[in-house]
């Protein structure tokens, strides 16, 4: 079954949960490792982020859109693409709570962006998966709901009518550069000058790299991309019975 949550709160059991918050949580993700960072951690305080730095570990992030004092980096995809560390450790208001929300809740958890979309559908088809929108501040986002849409779309079988709202979503916009900019999370980063973020974030599968959830405990949840862009789900599942 393909079924949409559209907040975080909404999270529930799935085979696959497909974690998306496009503007911008997911997108960096999705830049840092395609960039060569190793891992991303991502966890849901600053406090725990802090206790996390260490040798070649970057710190980035953001509260009200900006870089906590004292860290590396902060939300912008673009601050990904010259690593300056092995490792990214990651805290944001709504993607980072959404991940560690999915890890409890899911067997396999995947970061999507619109960035990976093509590479996402290639690994989870054949899955029952929950696609989760991270949302703004707890309410649903325009924007999240959008690559959902577009996700759903890509894949086949039996869907809820959840899922079939956020492909009429996909459906209504001609471009992810019209849909993200119709959102609130895209008016917030215009309103802080961080306006380039929503046309980077809109960027339509330009990178293979598929990040899943590595381990997850204590609020921290570590992100690798998977062993091989070719690989599935499904074929995952099957080396793993074999072990
Ligand atoms: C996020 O989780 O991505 C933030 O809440 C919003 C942002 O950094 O643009």
């Amino acid at each position: 079954m393909i079924d949409v949550a559209f907040t975080r709160a909404e999270v529930r059991p799935a085979e696959v949960a497909v974690v998306i918050d496009v503007l911008r949580a997911t997108t960096s993700i999705v830049q840092a490792l395609a960039s060569g960072y190793e891992r991303v951690l991502c966890c849901d305080s600053i406090e725990r982020a802090e206790q996390l730095r260490g040798p070649g570990r970057v710190l980035a992030g953001e509260r009200r859109l900006l870089p906590p004092p004292g860290f590396d980096l902060g939300n912008s995809p673009s601050g990904f693409t010259e690593p300056q560390g092995r490792e990214v450790v990651l805290t944001t208001t709504n993607g980072a709570p959404a991940l560690v929300a999915a890890a409890g809740a899911a067997e396999q958890v995947v970061v999507a962006a619109m960035s990976n979309l093509d590479a996402v559908v290639s690994f989870v088809r054949g899955a029952d998966v929950l696609l989760l929108c991270a949302g703004t501040d707890g309410m649903a986002g325009l924007d999240d709901a959008y690559v959902a849409g577009r996700i759903a779309l890509m894949l086949e079988g039996p869907r809820t009518d959840g899922a079939r709202m956020a492909q009429c979503l996909a459906e209504h916009y001609a471009s992810p550069e019209i849909a993200l900019a119709a959102s609130r999370a895209a008016e917030n980063l215009v309103q802080s000058g961080l306006e380039d973020d929503v046309l980077v974030c809109a960027a339509d599968s330009i990178h293979t790299v598929v990040p899943c959830v590595t381990q997850a405990s204590d609020g921290v949840v570590e992100i690798a991309a998977t062993a091989s862009e070719k690989q599935s789900f499904r074929s995952m599942q099957s080396v793993e019975h074999l072990a």
